[in-house]
């Protein structure tokens, strides 16, 4: 049987793991801003994220084991998601599991509003992470997509 994601707020011990993650060149190829992002402007950006009630950065666990983290940012009547696995735990098809359980906790404690995701064409583990969770494809530019959730806001 699989063992199920629990998903909890990020806190202090959880800034380097994350760091390192996001700095992984499998990972950031993926991200708008591709940099290395230094450790200080890291911890500056996280201390920031941690003590802003707009913004929810949740750990997820399978087990003891983090396996990636998600970031959702309130803006309006909806908010918008970012997602990163440990690189470790690439390519297990736990990403939808984290998206979906992220997206769970975060629209219980914040209430009902609709997420966004904006992925890069091309990020096709993304898009079918996504998908998989229950976002379905809202619009499209040039280099952008477009998910959203639910589906039926
Ligand atoms: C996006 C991410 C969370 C997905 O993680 P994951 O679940 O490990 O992804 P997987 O490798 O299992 O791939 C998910 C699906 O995409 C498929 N896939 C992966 N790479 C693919 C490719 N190049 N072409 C087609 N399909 C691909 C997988 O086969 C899998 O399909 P399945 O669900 O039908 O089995 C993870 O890759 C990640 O952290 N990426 C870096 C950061 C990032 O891109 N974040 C999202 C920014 S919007």
């Amino acid at each position: 049987m699989k063992e199920d994601i629990v998903v909890s707020l990020a806190w202090e011990e959880d800034m380097r793991d994350i760091w390192e993650w996001r700095n992984h060149p499998d990972i950031r190829k993926n991200f708008f801003n591709t940099a290395v992002v230094p450790w200080d402007e890291h911890q500056r950006w996280f201390e920031r994220k941690i003590s802003d009630s707009r913004c929810r950065i949740y750990i997820a666990r399978r087990g003891e084991e983090k396996v990636g983290v998600i970031r959702f940012e309130a803006e309006g009547d909806g908010a918008q998601v970012s997602v990163h696995l440990n690189p470790a735990c690439m390519g297990q098809g736990l990403g939808s599991r984290v998206i979906r359980a992220g997206t769970e906790q975060f629209l219980k404690e914040i209430g009902a509003i609709t997420v966004i995701a904006r992925i890069i064409k091309g990020n096709l583990a993304s898009v079918k992470a996504f998908a998989k969770a229950g976002y379905r494809r809202f619009s499209e530019d040039k280099d952008v997509l477009t998910y959203r959730y639910p589906d039926d806001f």
